[in-house]
């Protein structure tokens, strides 16, 4: 039977990679914020509710991504795949329990803790995978190594094109620290998605949604094209992707030297 962790699985790209590997006979489990999101994913497994879990984890906060490690070390003996999508934005600097801006916690931090935090998992597993949602193939902007946390200059779309380089940098650097493993690291962009999801304040939601039923695939369109690259992974380790091609692994955001410092600053602020 597969093991498959999903963060950010109660909507979205991840609730339908989810609910795929659960309708395929795996077990489950997803982590969310919202409580209710949770309960609803739980009944949508129906016949399948006994291999579902959700552990409700603010992942803002470090010791919750600790715990949440933790909860999926008890629950599982083995991970096939580990899915990092959640992600939310934030119009306006947040700033975590930990100090950190919350952008760069959700789309980097986060999944930094919980892709190293489940390695041992990830080894016991068939064709083990690591899969992080973001912008992969896009080179615009980079990280402010100067200004990690945004504290002088915020801005969603600065704060967005940062996280996304890192997440870039996560996968590069999370294969330098495992050199000798076996999990492989998928970076997918995965196009446009109309999620349901839009949590920005009018009118711009209504815009936004309209933009998405016009323009954006369904969840379930978009899911199925990381579901096949998951089922028939590459041989090399190291996978981006965009939408349903490759991407060069030679691209100045897969930058190797950037990625080592970028794993050094972030043993830095874990310390
Ligand atoms: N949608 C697109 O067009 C698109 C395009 C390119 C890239 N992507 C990337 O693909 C990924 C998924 O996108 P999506 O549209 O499917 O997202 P989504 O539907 O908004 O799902 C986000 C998930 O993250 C969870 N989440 C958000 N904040 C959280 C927190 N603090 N703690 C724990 N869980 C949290 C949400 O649950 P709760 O809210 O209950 O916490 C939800 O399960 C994201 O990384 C996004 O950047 C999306």
């Amino acid at each position: 039977m597969k093991d498959v962790v999903v963060a950010g699985g109660t909507t979205g790209l991840g609730r339908a990679i989810a609910l795929h590997y659960l309708r395929q006979g795996a077990r489950v489990t997803v982590i969310g914020s919202t409580p209710a999101r949770g309960e609803q994913f739980l009944s949508e497994a129906g016949e399948a509710r006994a291999r579902a879990g959700f552990i409700r984890a603010d992942l803002l906060s470090v010791a919750e991504n600790r715990r949440v490690i933790e909860e999926v070390q008890a629950r599982h003996d083995s991970l096939d795949a580990l899915v990092l999508t959640a992600m939310t934005p934030f119009l306006k600097r947040v700033e975590t329990v930990d100090g950190f801006e919350g952008t760069f916690v959700l789309y980097y931090l986060s999944r930094y803790l919980l892709s190293h935090g489940l390695t041992d998992l990830l080894e016991r597993g068939n064709d083990p995978i690591i899969v992080s949602l973001g912008a992969t193939g896009f080179t615009k902007s980079g990280v402010q190594w100067d200004d990690l946390q945004l504290t002088r200059r915020y801005s969603p779309a600065r704060a967005i094109l940062q996280g996304g380089r890192a997440n870039d940098l996560l996968g590069v650097g999370y294969l330098q620290d495992h050199p000798d493993g076996r999990t492989r690291f998928m970076l997918d962009h995965p196009g446009y998605t109309n999620s349901g999801t839009n949590r920005m304040p009018q009118p711009l939601r209504t815009g936004l949604n309209l933009l998405a039923k016009v323009f954006a695939k369904s969840p379930e369109e978009n899911a199925k094209r990381i579901i096949a690259v998951m089922d028939d992974q590459p041989e090399r380790r190291f996978i981006p992707w965009d939408r349903d091609k490759p991407v060069d692994p030679d691209l100045s955001s897969f930058d190797p030297d950037n990625a080592r410092r970028l794993s050094g600053l972030t043993r830095t602020l874990l310390a």
